[in-house]
């Protein structure tokens, strides 16, 4: 039960470091995009500095060589990479070439993206993928349910031992992350605001901002000038 930030944002995944909860990340062309970052083997490095833990990085050419070439690429830029290839026709030959070399040489990791149906999942298994992501929310929006989505996966993975992981991922809200962890996914993968809504509970600052209260009217009691004597 792990969760991952899904962002390309440097001082969100440092704050979320600092919490203690942060096993992992996910980006995506869109997320280096929108973090302003150009250069982009130099944003996942900087990104893998900040913590030792795997950093999924997305593979963008058209076609198997291309891909096969920037993910060889990709493996050379730190031993946290792991390669995220699309669960496509073309993203699968990928898989299937690399996870080979993977097993000869580097030790690169494939996430497999972009699921979105169980069958995807088991060709991604099948071809090599150590992970795949299944895109929660996205299913939601229009009108799938995307838990019952990491239900199907889980229960096939489960069904015939299958070692490959499974990333919760575009998820949207607390809920979503709650589901997806009962519904069997490994991992979740979510937007800063989501961690924030995770952890945040109205009552919990409410409580603690009654017990704060409380402990000054304690100090300036004369039971609190004792206890200080
Ligand atoms: C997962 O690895 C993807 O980066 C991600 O969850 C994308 O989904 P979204 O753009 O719909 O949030």
């Amino acid at each position: 039960m792990q969760i991952y930030l899904d962002t390309a944002d440097l001082n969100e995944i440092r704050a979320a470091h600092e919490l203690g909860v942060l096993r992992g990340v996910t980006t995506n062309p869109s997320h280096m995009y929108k973090a302003g970052h150009r250069d982009f083997r130099r944003a996942i490095q900087d990104i893998c500095a900040i913590a030792d833990i795997p950093v999924s990085a997305e593979v963008t050419a058209p076609d198997t060589a291309g891909m096969l070439a920037q993910a060889r690429e990709m493996a050379t830029w730190h031993p946290n990479v792991v390669v995220k290839m699309p669960t496509t026709p073309v993203g699968l030959r990928a898989m299937r070439v690399f996870s080979r070399e993977e097993q000869a040489g580097h030790s690169t990791a494939i996430n497999a993206t972009v699921v979105f149906s169980p069958g995807q999942a088991v060709a991604a298994s099948l071809a090599g993928a150590g992970y795949v992501s299944p895109f929660v929310g996205r299913l939601d929006a229009v009108g799938q349910e995307g838990i019952q989505l990491v239900r199907d996966i889980a229960e096939i993975f489960m069904v015939h031992d299958v070692p490959t992981r499974i990333i919760s991922a575009a998820l949207r809200n607390p809920i979503h992350v709650s589901e997806s962890f009962k519904a069997g996914a490994h991992i979740c993968t979510m937007a800063f605001a989501v961690l924030e809504q995770l952890l945040r509970h109205p009552l919990t600052d409410e409580a603690v901002q009654l017990f704060t209260k409380d402990w000054e009217k304690l100090q300036a009691t004369e039971a609190g000038a004792a206890a200080r004597a």
